[in-house]
């Protein structure tokens, strides 16, 4: 299906390429072509599959949707006051694009592993909700040795973290070293695996990194990469 008709400004300022304002000196000065022929006026209504700048089709204009091996050390969030950024990451362009590219939920700073980053926030809205169950398989080491009591204790769905209203979803527990384990949960309450297994026995969780979101995982993609997916992977 086609996309809906845009003002060529605004199309142009949305994709992160300049300003509104901006848009008509690229126009004056000949960079922008609509069906092949020099646009005159920014604010005519144009399709965006017929626009090429500078002789280019338009990046990614019908929107974005990225997996990111997310490194250490970086934090999920737009206030620079939090410090470096996973955004840092992306091309400048896509980091002006309105609607905003941001993360389906967030890792913490210290956690490492797949992140899915989109400007598509229907998206994010289903992929989040704890109504739709889409499972996360995360693997931590911890400080001591874990007892086998956790596995029931996770699947039952009744362990409380403090300050929340609702008791965590069942979630899956392997142990898979006295150490190390592998956890699924369903939902993303705020730093859910560390408060889980603090609650549960007192566990500091040293290492946590998310191995898989829903079919998604991170194949061979180096820390600090991302790939495209296509925007319809999880369905229309
Ligand atoms: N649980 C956490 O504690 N941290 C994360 O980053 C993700 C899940």
């Amino acid at each position: 299906m086609p996309s809906a008709m845009r003002r060529l400004d605004q199309l142009l300022s949305s994709l992160g390429y300049c300003s509104r304002s901006e848009a008509r000196g690229w126009v004056k000065a000949g960079a922008v072509t609509v069906r092949g022929e020099e646009a005159d006026d920014a604010g005519a209504r144009v399709h965006a599959a017929d626009v090429r700048v500078d002789g280019e089709p338009l990046d990614h204009p019908d929107g974005l949707l990225l997996l990111l091996h997310k490194p250490l050390g970086l934090v999920c969030s737009h206030d620079g006051r939090e410090g470096p950024s996973v955004y840092s990451l992306l091309p400048e362009r896509w980091r002006r694009r309105n609607p905003i590219v941001t993360s389906i939920g967030r890792l913490d700073k210290e956690t490492s592993g797949l992140l899915l980053l989109t400007d598509q926030s229907p998206l994010v809205h289903r992929l989040t909700s704890p109504k739709h169950k889409v499972p996360k398989l995360y693997r931590a080491t911890l400080d001591r040795d874990l007892s086998a009591d956790l596995v029931p204790l996770f699947a039952a769905g009744t362990l409380q973290l403090e300050g929340e209203r609702e008791p965590c979803a069942p979630a899956e527990l392997r142990i898979v070293a006295p150490r190390e384990a592998e956890l699924v949960l369903t939902e993303g309450k705020y730093h859910q695996v560390r408060r889980m297994f603090a609650a549960a026995g007192g566990a500091t969780v040293l290492t946590l990194h998310r191995e898989q979101f829903g079919p998604l995982t991170l194949g061979d993609l180096p820390a600090g990469q991302w790939r495209e997916l296509p925007l319809d992977i999880f369905g229309k």
